[in-house]
């Protein structure tokens, strides 16, 4: 036999050989980061981050807006749950802490954003040029009705914990998800269903709901296929580059008090 006839030691090093280019080869493809120039709402123009671990199977999406909020988008593909959180600036003059993070969490749908090994495959080009998203999708209503207990929150997504621990209370889901996770057998006592509240009140200290509204400002939405022809004139399609979606989210949630939401105080 072949094998019999080679000494160990070719063979041992040969081995060696084949895992550190496999090692190479995985670091390679594991992780990718892009950055892009986008313009936000407010006409300032940003730096999205976006990063893929293919391994993970993970995608990031970050960005800071120009009043100093920092948005990240989190799409956990293992466990089909995407994160928003946002850490939002306190106004020091009226005694607000440093900052105050929200977290949102709801089911990761199919074709919402291009696979994590997908995009772990972008390459940059042009950084310097500001991207425009080839479609702008609408606002989408998210009613997040359900508080979710970080401490037992790890069995909906592993990056809860990382993402959301700041937020303290203020982790929040739908419902309908809620439903959907429990249907699948999640342990249904890290969720709490929220009490009804008012729309409004003048009291600041009053339970209330409060919205929040962030934009994707551009991600890969959709893989393009494009056509060839081999030799014997058999087509076949492959994958040839990526289409760019924007996106908004408008949340509604509970607060125990009013004066945790100052920024509806205009509308
Ligand atoms: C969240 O879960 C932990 C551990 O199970 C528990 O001690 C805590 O009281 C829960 N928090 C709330 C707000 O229900």
């Amino acid at each position: 036999m072949f094998a019999s006839r080679v000494s160990a030691a070719p063979v041992r090093t040969l081995t060696r050989l084949c895992a550190l280019l496999l090692l190479l080869v995985a670091a390679l493809a594991r992780g990718s980061e892009l950055r892009v120039r986008v313009r936000l709402a407010d006409g300032l123009v940003t730096e999205e981050v976006l990063e893929a671990d293919s391994d993970r199977d993970l995608i990031s999406v970050e960005f800071k807006q120009g009043d100093g909020t920092l948005i990240t988008f989190v799409a956990d593909f293992k466990q089909d749950v995407k994160i928003f959180r946002a850490l939002i600036l306190g106004e020091l003059e009226r005694g607000q802490s440093q900052y105050q993070a929200l977290c949102f969490i709801s089911r990761l749908g199919r074709n919402e954003i291009i696979p994590s090994e997908s995009m772990a495959r972008l390459r940059q080009k042009n950084p310097q040029a500001i991207r425009l998203a080839e479609e702008r999708r609408g606002l989408e209503q998210l009613e997040m009705s359900a508080a979710v207990n970080i401490s037992r929150a790890s069995q909906l997504s592993a990056h809860i914990h990382n993402m959301c621990s700041e937020a303290g209370e203020a982790i929040y889901t739908r419902e309908s998800d809620v439903r959907h996770w429990l249907d699948k057998g999640v342990d249904g006592s890290m969720f709490e269903v929220l009490p009804q509240a008012c729309h409004s009140t003048k009291d600041l200290w009053q339970a209330c709901l409060c919205t929040y509204s962030l934009r994707l400002e551009w991600y890969p939405c959709l893989l393009k296929y494009c056509r060839s022809r081999d030799t014997t004139g058999k087509s076949s399609t492959y994958k040839c580059g990526i289409k760019s979606c924007s996106k908004g989210y408008h949340f509604t949630y509970y607060v125990p008090q009013k004066q945790l939401c100052l920024w509806d105080e205009e509308t």
